[in-house]
C-alpha cells in the first residue's frame, strides 16, 4: 500500500462585516493613508464589534463556511485544532466550544498558540493525526480577534491587525498530494520585540497595566521587521533546495501577511513572479493565525490538483517556518 499523506481537501473562510479604512484610522491616530499604504500595503482592515463575541465566533462561522461548501458531516470529524493567539477566555479552550457549536460531537479538540505561526504548526501537527492512519478527518481552525488585544491609541499596531477565521480539513491521500515537507523553526529571542506583557501568568493584569496599556500588544517594528524579511525568506529557499524544487516548479506562495514588503522580499528571494503571490493583506491586515487559511479561501478557485504552494510565516516568539504542499483538489 502506498504511504499515507496529508491533504487539504476543502476550505473556508469568515471576516466580520465591520472594516475598518486607513482613512478611519487618521481620525483616530496621528497616521495616514498613504504612509499605512506604501509601508505595509493595507487598506482596510475587518473588526469583530459585537459585545460578548469572541474567537470562536470566527472560528465557528469559518468552520460552518467550510461544512456547508463540503457537504462533510460534523459527526465524521475526528480533532477540531484552533490555531489562535486569542481564545475566548483562559483556562476553557476554545477548540472545545467550537468543535461542539459546529455539531462535531465525535471529535476531541485543542488549542494550538504560536502567534503569527499558530496556523502553519497547526498544518504540521494536523498532518502528523493523518499520517499516522488513525484519523480520518482533522479540521483544522485559524482565527484571531486581533482587535481584543491591540491599544487604538498606539499607530504602531493598530494599523496593521485585523479580525478573521479560516479552516481547512486534512484527508489521508494515497496519491502522493498533500504536505511533503516542513521546516520550522522559533528564538525564545523574540518574545522582548513583541508581546502583551500583561495578564499572563508572569505577570497578571493590574489596574496600573491596564491604564498604561501593558496587557495590550506592544511591538519594536523595525526589529520583527529585520527578523521576519530574513527568515521567512531563508526557509523558504531551504525547502526548495531540500526537495529539489525550482522556481519554476512553485505555483504559489502562500505567505503570511503582516507586510506587503516582507511578502515581497520573500518572493524575491525566490525569484517568484508576483502573479504567484498570494495577497489578500490590503483587505485584511494582519489576522494572525487566519491569514494562510484566508488566502486558501481567496485563491481556492484558481488552484489546481497537483499545485506546488509553498508556505511561509513568521509570528512573534519569535516563531517562523515554511511548508511545501500539494493541491490536492480542483475546485
Ligand atoms: C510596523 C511597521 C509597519 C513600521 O514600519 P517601518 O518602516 O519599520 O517604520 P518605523 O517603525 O521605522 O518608523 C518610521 C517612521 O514612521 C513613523 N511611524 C510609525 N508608525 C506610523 C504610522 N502608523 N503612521 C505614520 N507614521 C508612522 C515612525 O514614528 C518613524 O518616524 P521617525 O522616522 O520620525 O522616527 C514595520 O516595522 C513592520 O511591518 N514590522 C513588522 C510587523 C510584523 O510583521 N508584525 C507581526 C509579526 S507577525
Amino acid at each position: 500500500m502506498s504511504k499515507i499523506s496529508a491533504a487539504i481537501t476543502a476550505v473556508g473562510g469568515y471576516v466580520p462585516e465591520y472594516v475598518l479604512t486607513n482613512k478611519m484610522l487618521e481620525d483616530m491616530v496621528d497616521t495616514n493613508d498613504e504612509w499605512i499604504t506604501t509601508r505595509t500595503g493595507i487598506k482596510e482592515r475587518r473588526i469583530l464589534k459585537e459585545e460578548g463575541k469572541g474567537t470562536s465566533y470566527l472560528a465557528i462561522k469559518a468552520a460552518q463556511n467550510l461544512i456547508d461548501k463540503s457537504g462533510i458531516d460534523p459527526l465524521e470529524i475526528e480533532l477540531v485544532i484552533v490555531a489562535t493567539a486569542t481564545p475566548d477566555m483562559k483556562a476553557a479552550p476554545t477548540s472545545a466550544y467550537t468543535a461542539t457549536q459546529i455539531g462535531a460531537k465525535n471529535a476531541f479538540s485543542f488549542d494550538l498558540e504560536a502567534a503569527c505561526s499558530s496556523f502553519l504548526y497547526g498544518m504540521s501537527v494536523a498532518s502528523k493525526y493523518i499520517e499516522s492512519g488513525k484519523y480520518k478527518k482533522v479540521l483544522l481552525i485559524g482565527a484571531d480577534k486581533n482587535s481584543s488585544m491591540i491599544n487604538y491609541e498606539d499607530r504602531a499596531t493598530c494599523i496593521i491587525f485585523g479580525d478573521g477565521g479560516g479552516a481547512v480539513l486534512f484527508e489521508p491521500n494515497q496519491e502522493g498530494l498533500g504536505l511533503q515537507d516542513e521546516f520550522l523553526r522559533s528564538d525564545g529571542i523574540g518574545r522582548d520585540f513583541l508581546q502583551a506583557k500583561y495578564g499572563g501568568s508572569s505577570y497578571p493584569s493590574t489596574p496600573e497595566a491596564i491604564k498604561n496599556h501593558e496587557h495590550q500588544v506592544f511591538q519594536d517594528g523595525k526589529t520583527v521587521f529585520k527578523n521576519a524579511v530574513f527568515n521567512m525568506a531563508d526557509v523558504a529557499v531551504k525547502i526548495l533546495e531540500r526537495n529539489k524544487l525550482t522556481v519554476n516548479d512553485v505555483s504559489w506562495l502562500v505567505a503570511h501577511q503582516a507586510n506587503k514588503r516582507i511578502i515581497d522580499a520573500t518572493a524575491n528571494r525566490i525569484e517568484l513572479e508576483e502573479e504567484k503571490v498570494m495577497m489578500n493583506i490590503q483587505k485584511y491586515g494582519n489576522t494572525t493565525s487566519a491569514t494562510l487559511p484566508l488566502l486558501l479561501c481567496d485563491y481556492e478557485s484558481k488552484l489546481k490538483k497537483g499545485d506546488n504552494l509553498i508556505f511561509a510565516a513568521f509570528g512573534g516568539g519569535f516563531t517562523w517556518g515554511s511548508i511545501y504542499l500539494k493541491w490536492a483538489y480542483n475546485s
